[in-house]
């Protein structure tokens, strides 16, 4: 049996895990402070015994002192301790919040971090995001981990903010792994996605939520050229757990995270509609600035390090959440 300590851990990927990791026969220390999710994506994990849920936020020293002394008195007895972060400012309307993105991001990514390593922690996963691609997101066969990055700063927009914090952390995530002081990796995510997420702003729910209320959607103007492509979270969730099965790929480097399937925004809406059964109105309106047109990850590098790949389609996903709205 192994102990996992995860933060954010009723957001998307942090519930999968919980399941996955419970199915696995491991024991789990979990905590989130409901910035962005509920105790309702983790309601039929709960009450298991080897699961212990906190309502604790990443930036109080007091609740992660807590988690700490947790930590000491249940991890005798287990083959590995991992800790896993998850506890992020996440949706691109918080990217425009400096302070609160920097201070959960990379204030408490590195307090997380740090008391890893003090308890002597075998593994540390930092979910960083393909967001540092930032301008240069996409190239013939996907942007790849080792390619320079052209940034957007704030002569353009705040939003890259948000990527400039998660960049940051990849160096915390290295240097402890270049100085022996634990093993671990940065995920690059793309866009995941869940059926239980409960942020109406993030595109998927977005869509689906307005075209079943009011048989139209209001989009961005960037939206009619962009394209995407989206992780369910039982893909970004069987990363990180292969990514700790795999010794030898907890080198302090990073690695992408992302399906193949690019589909462009206004797609998108008309597979929404056809699953839902509704009409794909869409209105545009409003504009960001240094969004991408598209955002392409080259995965080569988890798919031949690991035994990852990605297993839910796009069909398949928005079906799920269809199916979770009706309810
Ligand atoms: N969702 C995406 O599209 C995406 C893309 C790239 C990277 N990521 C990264 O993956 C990780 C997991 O994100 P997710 O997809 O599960 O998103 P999510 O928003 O569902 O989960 C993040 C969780 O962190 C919690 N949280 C926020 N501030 C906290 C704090 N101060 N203390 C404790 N908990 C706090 C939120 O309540 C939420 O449950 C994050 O590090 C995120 O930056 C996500």
């Amino acid at each position: 049996m192994e102990l996992y300590v995860i933060s954010g851990v009723t957001g998307m990927t942090g519930n999968e895990l919980v399941r996955q990791l419970l199915k696995k026969g491991h024991r789990i220390i979990g905590f989130d402070n409901f910035f962005a999710s509920s105790v309702d994506t983790i309601k039929d994990v709960i009450d298991n015994p080897y699961f212990d849920f906190y309502e604790y936020d990443i930036n109080n020293p007091e609740h992660m002192e807590k988690i700490r002394k947790e930590v000491i008195d249940k991890k005798a007895g287990c083959e590995r301790l991992i800790y896993i972060n998850c506890a992020a400012v996440v949706h691109t309307e918080h990217f425009y919040h400096i302070d609160r993105t920097f201070e959960t991001n990379v204030l408490g990514m590195k307090a997380f971090l740090d008391q890893a390593t003090e308890v002597g922690a075998d593994v540390y996963i930092n979910c960083s995001t393909s967001e540092v691609y930032s301008m240069q997101s996409w190239a013939e066969d996907g942007v790849k981990e080792s390619d320079f990055i052209t940034m957007s700063n704030a002569e353009h927009s705040q939003r890259t903010s948000y990527a400039t914090g998660k960049l940051l952390t990849e160096f915390f995530m290295k240097d402890a792994v270049d100085n022996k002081k634990i093993k671990g990796c940065s995920i690059r995510f793309a866009n995941v996605y869940s059926k239980n997420e409960l942020y109406p702003k993030h595109i998927i729910p977005h869509i689906l939520f307005s075209l079943k209320e009011n048989g139209c959607v209001e989009l961005l103007e960037n939206s009619r050229k962009n394209r995407r492509t989206f992780l369910h979270n039982e893909d970004s969730c069987s990363a990180v757990i292969a990514l700790c099965e795999t010794e030898s790929a907890l080198d302090g480097t990073v690695y992408n995270v992302a399906t193949d399937e690019e589909i462009t925004i206004i797609d998108l809406v008309s597979l929404c509609a056809e699953k839902l059964g509704t009409k794909a109105e869409i209105i545009f309106n409003g504009y960001r600035e240094s969004d991408p047109e598209r955002r392409v990850l080259n995965t080569e590098k988890i798919r031949t390090r690991t035994n990852w790949k990605p297993s839910v389609t796009l069909e398949e996903g928005i079906m799920q959440c269809v199916a979770e709205m009706n309810r």
